[in-house]
């Protein structure tokens, strides 16, 4: 059966590996199929939702597009454009948001985490910005929608959006119901300088992720410093699972390679970190590299990222207006 993908990545800089490894890589594979159809936001409302500085957002966005197409995505077969041009996912999410319940989103961990201790003085788009997302997806009738593990419980809300939709207004399957793709394993990349936290964009310290725009020398400082125990390599599957930051690089290693944790626990079982980070090194310069030299190469030719962006934003205005209209003739506008 013919998949309709639907993701969306936030244009804040800085995409790092966690972003490659738990939505982009994946996003490559289901562009590859010739059965799917794909549509890849830059959701530049989404990103809004916390302070951002104009100029440089404008540059996000390009580099966001950059940084699909340099990873493998390929814009003649997939709509890649910027939700903001799509004048129904702002109006979407405002209907949505009068199906959404208040008691659902209270329950958002990620508002919690990004609002902090001050919740007062978060944004109410922080608040309700799984509306928003819920809006993205049902608006283009996706089936499919690939995300890393953190949007899991943004996912789950859409869903039941969907079906409160769909119930209040007596009009089975008009939303469809979406299926969530998350990575079986690994579906979360932990920061290089704590192993119980996820790898972020917002984390202080740049050591504490792989952007993809780094050169081979950072790439290989970074994973030269990153945290590890004071224990050689572990041994068997049950001694990782103890040990976050080993489990973290090992798990990298991983999936970037498809070489499995067993095959790799064993090789490296009881040697030094410094050996394993050694090669985990040159796996990462491998495939880290040609993606942002290919990177910065697309940043110079800002008129052919725009040309994505309208091409895109066609294609899927088309597809949204369509749907948008048949929202205000259900709920009676
Ligand atoms: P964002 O940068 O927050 O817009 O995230 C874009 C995509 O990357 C989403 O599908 C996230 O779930 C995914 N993602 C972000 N950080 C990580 C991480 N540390 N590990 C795995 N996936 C991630
Ligand atoms: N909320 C997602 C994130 O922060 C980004 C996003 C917005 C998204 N709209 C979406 C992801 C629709 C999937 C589908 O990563």
């Amino acid at each position: 059966m013919s998949k309709k993908i639907f993701s969306g990545v936030q244009p804040t800089g800085n995409l790092h590996l966690g972003n490659y490894l738990g939505a982009i890589k994946n996003f490559v594979e289901l562009n590859d199929n010739n059965e799917n159809e794909c549509i890849f936001c830059v959701v530049d409302l989404h990103a809004i939702t916390v302070k951002q500085n104009p100029r440089e957002l404008k540059d996000n966005i390009r580099e966001t597009v950059a940084t699909f197409i340099a990873s493998g995505i390929d814009p003649k077969k997939s709509i890649i454009f910027n939700q903001s041009k799509v004048k129904a996912h702002s109006e979407a999410a405002w209907i949505l948001s009068c199906t959404a319940r208040t008691g659902w989103l209270n329950r958002m961990t990620q508002f919690k985490e990004k609002a902090g201790k001050d919740k007062e003085k978060a944004s109410v788009g922080l608040y309700s910005y799984p509306v928003l997302m819920a809006a993205d997806i049902l608006l283009y009738d996706s089936t499919h929608v690939p995300v890393g593990d953190d949007q899991k419980q943004h996912l789950e809300l859409c869903r039941d959006i969907a079906q409160k939709f769909n119930n209040d207004f007596n009009v089975d399957n008009f939303f469809i119901v979406p299926e969530p793709l998350i990575q079986k394993e690994f579906s979360r990349i932990m920061s290089l300088k704590d192993g119980t936290k996820k790898m972020s964009k917002s984390e202080l310290s740049d050591l504490s992720r792989i952007n993809l725009t780094d050169d081979a020398d950072l790439i290989i400082n970074k994973i030269k410093k990153a945290k590890t125990d004071p224990l050689p390599m572990p041994s068997n599957l049950e001694e990782l699972e103890k040990r976050p930051e080993a489990k973290n690089l090992i798990g990298i290693h991983s999936s970037l390679t498809g070489i499995n944790l067993e095959k790799l626990i064993n090789e490296f079982s009881g040697k030094n970190f410094s050996d394993f980070k050694e090669n985990l090194s040159q796996v990462l310069v491998d495939k880290i590299l040609p993606i942002s030299k290919e990177i910065k190469k697309l940043l110079n030719d800002k008129t052919f990222l725009d040309k994505i962006l309208t091409d895109g934003y066609e294609k899927a205005d088309k597809a949204a207006s369509k749907k948008i209209k048949k929202i205000h003739e259900i709920v009676g506008f």
